[in-house]
């Protein structure tokens, strides 16, 4: 891995932040947004406890408080604005420093507000300036001002930022950043620009090393998954771009996956999102071929009406994802498949939604992620003239989330009495005495075992279900 000047310009900050610190200060992070956010808030913390800091689940009792923010709905404004509201106190009686950084603040309209009305929060940064986290930090420790560090263009892709994971068995693994789908409804590629990906050797290094220390499922993470190196390939084509000989051996998603299922120690491999447009023959064989991927396949489907798709600029009709789900359940044995709904977009019809209901009934999805449209600042759908009423989209709503519970209900029958291969992830946190783990489904099952069976791939016999969990009995701890 090569570690550019800018990062080892930051590693001088660390250093600098660290001996300030000269006893150990307390951090408090919140993470808003989808897991690439998620991934985003380890750097965070891996950059803080580099610097002396170590974490603390309360505000009241940390030196510096962390916003890492989304901005893909407006729920996640109303969050960010009522927690402020709660630290301007904290803030008042002690001298806390606080940041706030993520896609949100890439919106120049929040920016704006945060300057006109929460005046004392002290560092601002990008997604595109996360590697600058300590030279921001210790900016605003040394010179005591207020720190606005957000770049609109995009952002290189920074190899070799500490890094502090969440879990020390399933770790997520950025491959790309930004996104170019520009999809009408959607704010993700105004505040993480155009589509980059990492290095494959990169990728491989990290999750060779993560195999070594005992990680056993990786999560690669993109917008759009499976258009990895796709920018890259076509500027070499073109003649933009210098072949180096960097992509010889991994020049697409397909080849990626063939790779990563080749490490030793990993056992699972999952991705989020792949986009059904750009789901080729070679990734569903890739999919078919590899023993550590997990069939259940994220494909988010938004609408189920051409019309709509349309619309939304998605790029395929309702017959192309069906015929594509078809294919895909007929070249991959035991594949099931969740996938994401919008429901309300702008001039969305009935007709258009019972689409969506009949594409779903269809399907019979594992798991649906549904959503109430909601307007986005900058985007093609907010300025489009026929927005539907929120009551109509709540109705919608309503009918969709009756419709795909009884279709989990009807699913989880067809668990009880198979024997399913179980990642052991801890505690229930219901029950402590009882075990939970998840499916290669990535369904959550309950059970009783002991604790040395965390970390383990068990097989349990499924015994009941309860909607959001399976009961399970354990037959073989191999
Ligand atoms: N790149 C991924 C996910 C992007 S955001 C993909 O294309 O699937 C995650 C989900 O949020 C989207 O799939 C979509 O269903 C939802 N979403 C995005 N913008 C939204 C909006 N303005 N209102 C409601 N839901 C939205
Ligand atoms: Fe948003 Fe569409 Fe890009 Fe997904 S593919 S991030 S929905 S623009
Ligand atoms: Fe939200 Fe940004 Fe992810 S807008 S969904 S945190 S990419």
């Amino acid at each position: 891995m090569y570690t550019s000047k800018e990062i080892q310009e930051q590693k001088n900050y660390i250093n600098k932040v660290k001996k300030l610190n000269n006893k150990k200060l307390k951090y408090s992070i919140l993470t808003m947004g989808c897991q690439l956010n998620e991934n985003d808030s380890e750097k965070i913390c891996g950059m803080l406890e580099e610097m002396n800091y170590i974490p603390s689940n309360d505000f009241e009792d940390a030196d510096i408080v962390i916003f890492n923010t989304c901005c893909v709905r407006e729920n996640a404004e109303d969050k960010l604005f009522g927690k402020l509201g709660e630290l301007k106190k904290i803030k008042e009686t002690k001298g806390i420093i606080i940041a706030i950084g993520g896609c949100m603040m890439q919106e120049k309209h929040i920016t704006q507000k945060l300057h006109e009305s929460y005046p004392f929060v002290d560092i601002i940064f990008g997604t595109h300036t996360l590697h600058k986290f300590p030279e921001d930090l210790y900016k605003a420790l040394i010179e005591n001002k207020k720190i606005d560090d957000i770049l609109d263009i995009d952002g290189k892709i920074y190899e070799g930022l500490p890094i502090k994971r969440s879990s020390n068995f399933q770790a997520q693994v950025t491959i790309m950043n930004g996104c170019n789908n520009f999809c009408s409804y959607c704010i993700v590629p105004y505040v993480r620009g155009r589509e980059r990906s990492r290095d494959p050797e990169d990728i491989i290094n990290e999750i060779k090393q993560l195999a070594k220390d005992g990680y056993k499922e990786v999560t690669l993470l993109g917008q759009n998954v499976n258009s990895y190196l796709r920018v890259e390939m076509e500027e070499i084509k073109n003649g933009k771009r210098k072949d180096t000989g960097k992509y010889d051996k991994i020049n697409s998603f397909a080849k990626l996956l063939r790779e990563i299922n080749k490490i030793d120690g990993i056992e699972r491999i999952r991705f989020v999102s792949p986009h059904p447009k750009d789901f080729t023959d070679d990734v569903i064989e890739a999919i078919r071929d590899c023993d550590k991927i997990c069939k259940l396949i994220h494909l988010p489907l938004q609408s189920g009406s051409t019309n709509m798709l349309k619309i939304m600029n998605r790029k395929y009709t309702k017959e192309q994802y069906l015929d594509l789900v078809k294919k895909m359940k007929k070249e991959i044995p035991n594949l099931v498949l969740s996938t994401d709904i919008i429901v309300g977009f702008a001039g969305e019809t009935d007709e258009d939604f019972e689409d969506t209901l009949d594409v779903v009934r269809q399907v019979k999805f594992e798991q649906v992620y549904m959503f109430i449209y909601s307007r986005r600042v900058g985007t093609p759908g907010d300025k489009m003239k026929n927005q539907i009423p929120e009551e109509i989209k709540h109705k919608r709503f309503d009918k969709l989330k009756a419709l795909v519970e009884s279709q989990i209900q009807e699913n989880n029958q067809k668990y009880v009495g198979t024997i399913q291969k179980v990642l052991v992830e801890g505690p229930s946190k219901n029950n402590k005495d009882m075990l939970t783990g998840r499916t290669d489904s990535n369904k959550v099952v309950v059970f009783e075992g002991k604790q040395d069976l965390i970390q383990k791939i068990i097989d349990l016999k499924i015994v009941s279900e309860h909607m959001w969990y399976l009961k399970g009995k354990i037959i073989n701890e191999g």
